[in-house]
């Protein structure tokens, strides 16, 4: 299947619409280079279409007067000459960095100045994000920098049709942008448009294959390297640059050697010379990204080597080229006996890493999952991002909703990174998780859950959270709800015409909480994983009790919960700094919703919100089914119309009526076991099966 007909594929943020205000105005496009060449294809484009006029100006052309209003919106870079009077006094050459811009508007002229043309294009989507308002008399002059460079998302992308995880591995929006059966798609036309998108929320790096890098995968290093070179090539207009996830035995499957041990200088050999390859081709590539004894995947311990010794291998590989590796944290035993109570999944992360600080190369980043364990729809911070000052920390959150209704469900995530973002580890006047990571030269990093779908995420509202990844990792700060509001304007306001305001209201009122409501009905907590094994939907609540993979929440006829204390339990609270260490050890700070994880107590519990953990758990199994229905019936009254098409109504629809239905059965599985296991009766007597 190609993608050739651009009538099939959804807009998603970048409507034509989105860029009426700037195509009807008189535009000066000034600068040089490929990403000036795109932002000025755009002005072409959008000025094509509602009627506006544009320039281009070269360098060394006769400087534009805006003062005379020859032109409405200046886009220029503060190395031209002269600087539109607009900026003149107001933004001082190289003080925008490699990305950043400011937007100022005087006498009737609007100007986005940037010391590169890269800050062009983030100005430029900013205008299209500000529509009139862009152009409206006396706007306050707005500078806008990055709050780290490295904004990447992670693609688990196969280019085999993998026989259990499919062509995307936890990938719900049907097929990959990039291949297709084993090979790479003819047209990469898509994979421009993808660009375009993520450029207009600000992502700048994309890794293309799956972390779990199976056999063909593995030759994207080598033989297959044409593969990423034209993804690169389709990603390049829009700023963004490729990196590839790479098996670590590459040098013995790849290279034919004996051994993959990274001190052995054959190995570091083949590394340098694969890499010099790469760069040969892609001189603007990223790196690499390297999940190592992780769920099978071969690491440095076959060799008795750290993971600081298998990083620092490829980041010496990659440095002459000023690439850099994404080494990932996810490293635990799978394969753990379910009676050991000793071992603590959560506290792999730490144990393994934390005693490596300050042993990883400048280029070497550490990936680390925001949670101790995968991705769960409620987990406490990471301890690994406090603990390693003298390490570059990457956060890694997960777009693709995994374990968050697999974009059936509507469940906007914008409100859990940004309390993840703004958790501070060392008390209330210290540093964010953001700022450590920005702070450490780590950045952001997300798994993406965009695919061929016609809509790109599955679910048309879960495009919410691919532009939300974007602008929080743009600027942490942001405040999600308010983020929301701007994707709801790109992407549905243009033409939402009279109908505008109720629409709005209307998605307000089934996204903002959606992440919540998906909490409500599911694992209580903080206690997580009681999905569905293997595929990860749907209630399965002793579907991992007595596995392998060490996610165990050990209810029984008293209570429930897993005590990670040091005091009686497995002592993994002690991996924290103070005082948030404390708060989780103390039965009475711990916060609610993360009770579960970090204690093991009796449904009599009393919660700070004065319900017992039983009843709690009804209550909350009640409310969340209950919710999810009354989404359904508030999408019941949106009527199909303006960007609102009928097929986009009917698919968000659909999937509603698949939440409803999937709510319903977790509240009844888990209300019926708690009730089975704890013989005590919801006390406002509803009906528990
Ligand atoms: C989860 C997910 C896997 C994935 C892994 C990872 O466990 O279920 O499919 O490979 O995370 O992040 O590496």
């Amino acid at each position: 299947m190609t993608h050739s007909d651009p009538i099939e594929v959804h807009p998603a943020w970048l409507p034509a619409e989105a860029f009426r205000a700037l195509g009807s105005r008189r535009v000066l496009v000034r600068g040089e280079g490929q990403l000036m060449d795109t932002v000025a294809g755009e002005v072409e484009q959008a000025c094509a279409r509602y009627g506006g006029s544009w320039r281009r100006q070269r360098q060394g052309e006769a400087g534009a007067d805006l003062d005379g209003s020859r032109y409405e919106l200046v886009l220029a870079l503060t190395r031209a000459h002269p600087l539109p009077s607009a900026a003149v006094g107001v933004v001082e050459r190289g003080t925008l960095g490699d990305e950043g811009f400011a937007l100022t508007r005087r006498n009737g002229a609007t100007a986005v100045l940037a010391d590169e043309p890269a800050g062009l294009l983030y100005g430029l989507f900013h205008v299209a994000r500000l529509g009139e308002a862009a152009f409206a008399d006396s706007r306050p002059v707005e500078r806008h920098l990055p709050a780290t460079p490295l904004r990447m998302l992670d693609h688990w992308d196969n280019i085999d049709v993998h026989p259990a995880m499919g062509q995307v591995e936890r990938g719900y929006s049907g097929g990959s942008l990039f291949w297709d059966a084993g090979v790479l798609r003819d047209d990469l036309v898509r994979v421009r448009a993808y660009g375009r998108l993520l450029a207009a929320c600000g992502i700048n790096r994309v890794a293309i294959n799956n972390v779990n890098v199976h056999a063909a995968e593995a030759h994207l290093l080598t033989d297959r390297l044409g593969d990423a070179i034209a993804i690169a090539d389709a990603l390049r207009p829009y700023g963004i640059r490729v990196h590839l996830s790479v098996n670590f035995a590459s040098p013995i499957a790849l290279g034919g050697l004996p051994t993959a041990d990274p001190l052995d200088a054959q190995v570091r050999a083949w590394w340098e010379e694969t890499t010099r390859r790469v760069y040969e081709s892609i001189p603007d590539f990223g790196g690499y990204v390297v999940k190592a004894d992780s769920e099978g995947q071969p690491g440095p311990f076959a060799y008795d080597r750290t993971h600081a010794d298998g990083a620092n291998l490829l980041a010496d590989a990659l440095a002459p080229f000023g690439g850099i590796v994404h080494w990932r944290a996810f490293v635990y035993n799978h394969r753990q006996d379910w009676r050991d109570r000793s071992t603590d999944r959560a506290r792999a992360a730490y144990d393994h890493f934390a005693p490596l600080d300050g042993q990883f190369r400048e280029n070497a980043i550490l990936q680390v999952k925001y949670g101790p364990m995968d991705f769960q729809t409620r987990e406490p911070v990471s301890p690994v991002i406090a603990a390693m000052p003298s390490t570059r920390v990457a956060v890694e959150f997960q777009v693709t909703q995994e374990y968050t209704g697999q974009q059936r469900h509507v469940c906007y995530l914008g409100p859990l990174w940004s309390e993840v973002l703004g958790f501070r580890p060392w008390g209330a006047e210290e540093s964010t998780v953001a700022q450590i990571a920005a702070a450490s030269g780590g950045g952001l990093v997300a798994v993406s859950n965009a695919g061929d779908d016609p809509f790109w995420t599955g679910h048309p509202l879960a495009q919410a959270n691919l532009y939300a990844f974007g602008r929080l990792a743009w600027d942490p700060g942001l405040d999600p709800i308010a983020v929301l509001d701007e994707w709801i304007d790109l992407t549905f306001q243009p033409a939402a015409g009279d109908g505008g305001a109720k629409l709005r209201d209307t998605l307000h009122a089934m996204m903002d909480e959606s992440w919540h409501v998906y909490e409500q009905y599911t694992a209580p907590l903080g206690v997580g994983f009681m999905v569905r094994p293997a595929d990860h939907y749907g209630p399965s609540v002793d579907g991992y009790e007595y596995t392998q993979w060490g996610t165990y929440h050990f209810a029984d006829r008293d209570g429930v919960g897993v005590d990670r204390t040091q005091a009686t339990g497995t002592g993994f609270t002690s991996q924290y700094p103070k005082p948030s260490g404390e708060m989780y050890e103390s039965l009475e700070q711990c916060p609610d919703e993360l009770l579960l994880f970090f204690h093991h107590v009796p449904y009599t519990h009393v919660l700070h919100n004065g319900s017992t953990v039983i009843q709690h758990i009804y209550d909350t199994h009640f409310e969340g089914a209950e919710r999810a229905a009354e989404m359904r019936r508030a999408w019941e009254e949106v009527e199909p119309g303006g960007l609102i098409t009928p097929a986009l109504y009917a698919r968000v629809r659909e999937r509603l009526d698949e939440q409803v239905r999937c709510a319903q059965e977790w509240r009844d599985q888990i209300n019926t076991y708690f009730f089975r296991k704890s013989g005590v009766p919801d006390e406002r007597g509803r009906r528990i099966y």
